[in-house]
């Protein structure tokens, strides 16, 4: 049988950090936002008790940003924002239309990727400070009414654009056939890169198998 030409396209490193991300993400998400309405509050009981959510969750936070902020780091390389980028944007209509012939040929990452990237940077940051801010009673005192008062005000704001883009994340991740299977195992196939990363190719970085 014919076996397709693979390129790495992610590390073992950012994929372990990636898939721990997520799982510590999705405890953070639940119990954050048992806090918001109390109609909300069984979204708490990932963590048994309500209490215990409270307990947990400004943990599970930091276990979820700090290795999603070292993730970033270490794919900052490929996010800078390059010359055909606007182009791609103003083509989102073939993109979405998946037009191929229409979309003008872009590297590792797409735009969309690298909006998605900054968002992440900004709200994991955000979320990493306003967090420590409201960490009662560790931290809290530490710092004025007012400014705990924005930071709580901040941290619920940054939650909700995270979610938000994380959701068009999850969406973007399972519309393109073969990008979950990327993240997991780490190859991708030369046709795969042809089709969505064409500039990628010319990358000498990735290591071929
Ligand atoms: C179950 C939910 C998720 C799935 C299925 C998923 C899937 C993926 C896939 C397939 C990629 C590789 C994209 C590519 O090769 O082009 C990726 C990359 C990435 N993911 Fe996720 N992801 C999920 C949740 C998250 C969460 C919660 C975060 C952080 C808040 C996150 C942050 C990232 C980052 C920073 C990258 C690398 C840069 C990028 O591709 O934009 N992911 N994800």
């Amino acid at each position: 049988m014919h076996k397709p030409e693979l390129i790495l396209r992610h590390k073992m490193f950012d994929r372990v950090c990636h898939w721990f991300v997520v799982a510590t993400g999705i405890f953070t998400f639940l119990t954050g936002f048992s806090f918001f309405y109390p109609s909300f509050q069984w979204l708490g009981l990932i963590a048994g008790t309500p209490e215990l959510a409270r307990a947990l969750h400004p943990i599970a936070g930091l276990l979820m940003c700090l290795p999603l902020m070292v993730m970033l780091a270490r794919y900052y390389h490929h996010n800078k924002w390059e010359k055909g980028d606007l182009t791609w944007m103003l083509a989102i209509k073939d993109v979405m239309l998946e037009n191929e012939d229409k979309i003008p040929p872009i590297g590792h990452y797409n735009p969309g990727q690298k909006v998605l990237f900054r968002t992440f940077v900004i709200t994991s940051i955000v979320l990493t400070i306003t967090g420590i801010m409201m960490w009662q009673p560790y931290f809290t005192p530490f710092f004025s009414t007012v400014s705990v008062q924005w930071a709580i005000l901040l941290h619920a704001v940054c939650a909700v654009i995270m979610l938000i883009f994380v959701i068009v994340h999850f969406w973007m991740a399972t519309w393109v056939e073969g990008s979950v299977a990327g993240m997991l195992y780490g190859y991708v196939s030369k046709a795969w890169c042809k089709k969505h990363h064409p500039n990628m190719l010319n990358d000498e970085s990735h290591s071929e198998k």
